[in-house]
Formats: C-alpha cells, sequence, structure tokens
C-alpha cells in the first residue's frame, strides 16, 4: 500500500524524522485558515501540496508557495481538482515552508532481484531525480544494505561518504537516516523516499516530501496500518473482496473469472484471453476464492463479480480438492437466489475434481435459466467469451438453453 505524503509525514514524526508542521485540508477556507495558523505559529511561508498517489506533483503545478493565508486560499482553489496523471486533487497539505540552502536525495528500498534493501543518496535532490538516475548515474550513490544491520551511524557515515558529504553536513544527516531505517524496518515498508530531504540556511535538516510504500503481506502484524487505507478512492469491488477475504484482482475486460487456486484462476485468464481474442473479448478479473472454499465464499465472490457492471458473462471453473464440487455448486444456487432478479448475466460453470459428479446434479436440478454447464475448460472459455459478445446476454442465453 502506498501512502500519502501527509501520512508517510506522521510516520516520520512517529520514528524521529525531522518534519516541519503541516495540516490536511480539503476546501480553499480550509486551507487559509491553516495557512494562518501556521505563519502565526512563526513560519515566514508556507506550501500548499497537492495530496495524490503519484511524483512529479511540483512539476505538474500541484506544489505552490505561499506568504500569505489569502494566498494560500487562491493557491488552494487553483490546486483542488487539478489532474495529476490520472489523479484528481481532492486533499491538501498545508505545511510550513523551509529556507532551503541545499536539497538532497535519500531513499531505502527493497530490491526484489537482488534479494537485499539497497540505500540510494545524492547529493543533487530536488524535482529531478529520475533523469539525474540516467543521465548521471555517478551521482546517485547506491548501498546494499545487511538486512540484520540495516542503517547504524557507522552505514550512515558510509553512504553519505560515498555521496560526497563534508563533515559537518555528515554528522548532521547521519541521525536522520538511522531514524528512516528505523521507519522502514520497524513499519514494514518496501519504500522510504525523501525528495527533498534539505538543509536549512541554519544547517538543520529536514524532510520535505516523503513516500513509503508499506508491505501488505505484514499487515496482520500493524493493526494500526488500517487507519491508513484509503477507503474513499479505493475501488468499491475490491474493498468488498478484500473484506471478505478474497484474492480479487479488477482488470479491463468483459468476462469475469472465478476460480479456486491461484494457478487454475491464471490460466483462466489465459484461456478466456486466448478464446475472446477475435471477439475483442478479455478477462474482468482474477478472482481466486482459495482451497477449501465453502458456498458462502462462493456466493460472495459471484456477488463481487455480478456487481460489475462491464461484466457480460461470468466463467466459474473449480477444481474440486478440499473444495468439493457440490459445496461450489451449492454456492452458486445460494448465491443466484440470493440475488433474485438482480442476477442478470450468464454462468458457465466447469466443475472438476472431487464431488463432481454430485455438484452437478445439484446445478442441474436447480435448473437456473442463466447457468451453463460446461465439461472442458476451452469449451467453458469459448462459450463464455461468445457469451459476453452477445447484445443481451441474459436472453440470448436463456434462448440458446431452450
Ligand atoms: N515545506 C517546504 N518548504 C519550502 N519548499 C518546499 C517545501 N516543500 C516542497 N518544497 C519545494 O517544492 C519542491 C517540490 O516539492 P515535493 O518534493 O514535495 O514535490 P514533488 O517532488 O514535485 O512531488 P513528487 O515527490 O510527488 O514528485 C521541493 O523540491 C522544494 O524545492
Ligand atoms: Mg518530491
Amino acid at each position: 500500500m502506498d501512502l500519502y505524503e501527509y501520512q508517510a509525514r506522521e510516520l516520520f514524526g512517529a520514528h524521529g524524522v525531522p518534519v516541519l508542521d503541516g495540516i490536511v485540508v480539503t476546501t480553499p477556507e480550509e486551507a487559509e485558515a491553516a495557512a494562518t495558523e501556521l505563519l502565526e505559529g512563526g513560519a515566514d511561508l508556507v506550501v500548499v501540496k497537492a495530496q495524490v498517489k503519484t511524483g512529479g506533483r511540483g512539476k505538474a503545478g500541484g506544489v505552490k508557495l505561499a506568504r500569505s493565508a489569502t494566498e494560500a486560499r487562491d493557491r488552494a482553489a487553483d490546486i483542488l481538482g487539478l489532474d495529476i496523471k490520472g489523479h484528481t486533487v481532492r486533499t491538501l497539505l498545508i505545511a510550513a515552508g523551509a529556507d532551503i540552502a541545499e536539497e538532497y536525495y535519500f531513499s531505502i528500498l527493497l530490491d526484489r532481484s537482488n534479494r537485499q534493501q539497497l540505500a540510494l543518496c545524492s547529493r543533487e535532490g530536488g524535482m529531478e531525480i529520475e533523469t539525474l538516475a540516467v543521465e548521471r548515474p555517478d551521482a546517485l550513490v547506491r548501498l546494499p544494505l545487511d538486512p540484520d544491520r540495516g542503517i547504524d551511524e557507522g552505514v550512515a557515515a558510509e553512504i553519505l561518504a560515498l555521496a560526497g558529504f563534508d563533515d559537518l553536513r555528515t554528522d548532521a544527516i547521519v541521525p536522520v537516516l538511522e531514524r528512516l531505517w528505523e521507519t522502514y524496518r520497524d513499519e514494514d515498508a518496501t519504500l522510504v523516499e525523501v525528495n527533498p530531504m534539505v538543509a536549512t540556511t541554519s544547517g538543520e535538516i529536514l524532510a520535505l516530501d516523503g513516500k513509503i510504500t508499506l508491505d501488505d503481506n505484514a499487515a496482520f502484524r500493524h493493526p494500526d496500518h488500517a487507519a491508513l487505507v484509503d477507503t474513499a478512492s479505493e475501488d468499491p469491488r475490491e474493498a468488498l473482496a478484500k473484506a471478505a477475504g478474497l484474492n480479487y484482482v479488477r482488470l479491463e475486460g468483459q468476462v469475469g473469472i472465478i476460480g479456486n487456486g491461484a494457478g487454475l484462476v491464471m490460466s483462466t485468464l489465459d484461456v478466456v484471453a486466448l478464446a475472446g481474442e477475435d471477439l475483442g473479448i478479455a478477462p474482468a478479473n482474477f478472482l481466486d476464492i482459495g482451497g477449501g472454499a465453502s458456498a458462502e465464499v462462493m456466493a460472495k465472490g459471484l456477488e463481487v463479480v455480478l456487481g460489475d457492471d462491464q461484466v457480460r458473462s461470468v466463467l466459474v471453473n473449480v477444481f474440486g480438492g478440499i473444495t468439493a464440487g457440490d459445496q461450489v455448486a451449492k454456492g452458486i444456487v445460494g448465491a443466484l437466489e440470493l440475488l433474485g432478479d438482480a442476477a442478470t448475466k450468464p454462468l458457465v460453470v466447469r466443475l472438476d475434481g472431487n464431488r463432481m459428479e454430485e455438484g452437478r446434479r445439484i446445478l442441474a436440478e436447480a435448473d437456473h435459466p442463466l447457468v451453463h454447464m460446461a465439461n472442458t475448460m476451452d469449451g467453458a472459455a469459448r462459450l463464455a467469451a461468445d457469451l459476453a459478445t452477445s447484445d443481451d446476454p441474459a436472453t440470448t442465453s436463456a434462448a440458446a438453453r431452450a
């Protein structure tokens, strides 16, 4: 999970990384009040910053300085509603302004291909770090980290020496790097980036911008991280699936896919993509109901997929193992009963493995007009793709069945 800058700053603050005061607002009036508070608190200027989960905000006009509260209000009005790389700005951070002498770059990230943590550091931070990395890679120091040691005083000094910092700056920055490592380690992050980290004219080191990515696999040991989830901009179907413990990813196509086991679901996506290739039909989602899924879980999965407007047909592909075929069939029948008239999309069901005969019998007995049985995976994929192309899949399916 990627965090907003204001959330990253909160975690920085909690771990002793120096940040300036900031106030989160959503209207120009709130921006004016926040700026008044910061200016009266001693700030010489404030910065109005778009809160969107993408880089390059400054260049897109999403970061503006203001010297008075009314100016902050006007800049907030300019920035709110702005589209930055497909992200609409709805939230702003009004931050106290820093008196910047120098801008640096520092990050810690998980380097998956080399199976290690990596620290990146440059004396030339600011907005052009991507260009710097490409054009003058020497100016960006990369130091692999020993995960047990992380960044202690010695490692921090080594990084800063490699990056060419003098002794005075090194002494000031070392403790900040140690705190950033603690943030990375203790929060189970996969990325902590500060761009820019600045030295002020009085020699103080500050994190002026922050990006943190948290490792979702470690969420179980951070109950407090749940509060950082941005439910407002989360896809409602992904939220529903997550709440039900389903492994769901929404895609762009028309055929909803439900299966048990990630491998089976992945290959189902492949056969549907192939079957639909010439028809302009593609998978609408990945949904793994998992091994040992119950009827209730099946019902929840169908609810998620059938509720998606882009879905025109659904392929349920289950290989009965721990999840027995009859349980799956009961789940389908139960879900259709529950949905009633709301279920308007044809379902192609392919059941195999443990108790599949029983499952097929249950579906045959229920004799639901939307349900089609298929014996092979390829056949199921072709049928689901065909059904997704018809103008009114529900009627066509009923007609095809009759
Ligand atoms: N609190 C502040 N005081 C003074 N100047 C600031 C402050 N915050 C940001 N700036 C200036 O604005 C520039 C851009 O800010 P910031 O790094 O937050 O956004 P960005 O880098 O454009 O966004 P992103 O990191 O998403 O690409 C900084 O390099 C810095 O010069
Ligand atoms: Mg930045």
